[in-house]
């Protein structure tokens, strides 16, 4: 399937949309931007046991960085709260291409021009409840801007993946950051974030 992942290179074009939507507003009252996230707390790799998952983290702080509205994607049912135990739900949930249920939805989701789509890499891919959201909603005509937290893995082929999975939007290059990393939020990490909002035209 024909690539849809627009390189960063783009950030005008997402510029010049902020300004159009966003003009002479504070940032706190744009609501065309919306931060949809997965991320899981409880014991993890290399953090231990954590009250915010590491993609809450950078989640909430691009939604205050740029003035949008947040949906945590949870699932109906919750994964276990050990790590290994998490791990084989997760391996047969891919296996099966689940499509685990999710609590709540988006009122008015056609609002949103911009969607930043966070999730950890789990198994080399997105958690199988982000294909259930992006399963949710008519992404026709939105930009997408994925981020990601991981170990070791980096994006892992996700920002293609989701550009494949909605061809109608515009999915950006993404920003992978260590789970560990963005557990501790150091004030360099904070700047790494900043930056890459930066360059997007925010
Ligand atoms: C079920 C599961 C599978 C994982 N698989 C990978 C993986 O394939 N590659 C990787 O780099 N990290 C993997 N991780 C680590 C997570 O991507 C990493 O800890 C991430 O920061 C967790 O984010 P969260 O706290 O927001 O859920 C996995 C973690 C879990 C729980």
């Amino acid at each position: 399937m024909k690539n849809r992942v627009i390189p960063v290179i783009t950030a005008f074009m997402i510029g010049s949309m902020l300004t159009a939507c966003g003009s002479g507003e504070p940032a706190s009252d744009r609501k065309n931007i919306l931060i949809a996230y997965f991320s899981r707390a409880d014991e993890n790799y290399g953090v231990g046991t954590i009250d915010v998952g590491n993609t809450q983290i950078i989640a909430e702080f691009i939604a205050d960085e740029v003035g949008a509205d947040s949906f945590h994607i949870e699932t109906v049912t919750p994964y276990p709260v050990g790590y290994d135990d998490c791990c084989d739900v997760a391996k047969q949930e891919l296996a099966d291409k689940a499509r685990p249920e999710i609590q709540g939805s988006i009122d008015n989701m056609e609002q949103y021009d911009i969607v930043f789509l966070g999730y950890p890499i789990w198994w080399g891919d997105m958690p199988m409840a982000v294909y259930t959201f992006m399963d949710s909603y008519d992404f026709s005509d939105k930009v997408v801007i994925p981020f990601n937290t991981h170990e070791g893995s980096g994006g892992s082929g996700t920002y293609p993946a989701i550009g494949s999975y909605l061809p109608n939007a515009q999915v950006l290059d993404g920003m992978a950051i260590q789970g560990a990393t963005a557990q501790e939020f150091s004030s360099d990490t904070q700047q790494s974030v900043r930056s890459w909002l930066e360059g997007l035209g925010f």
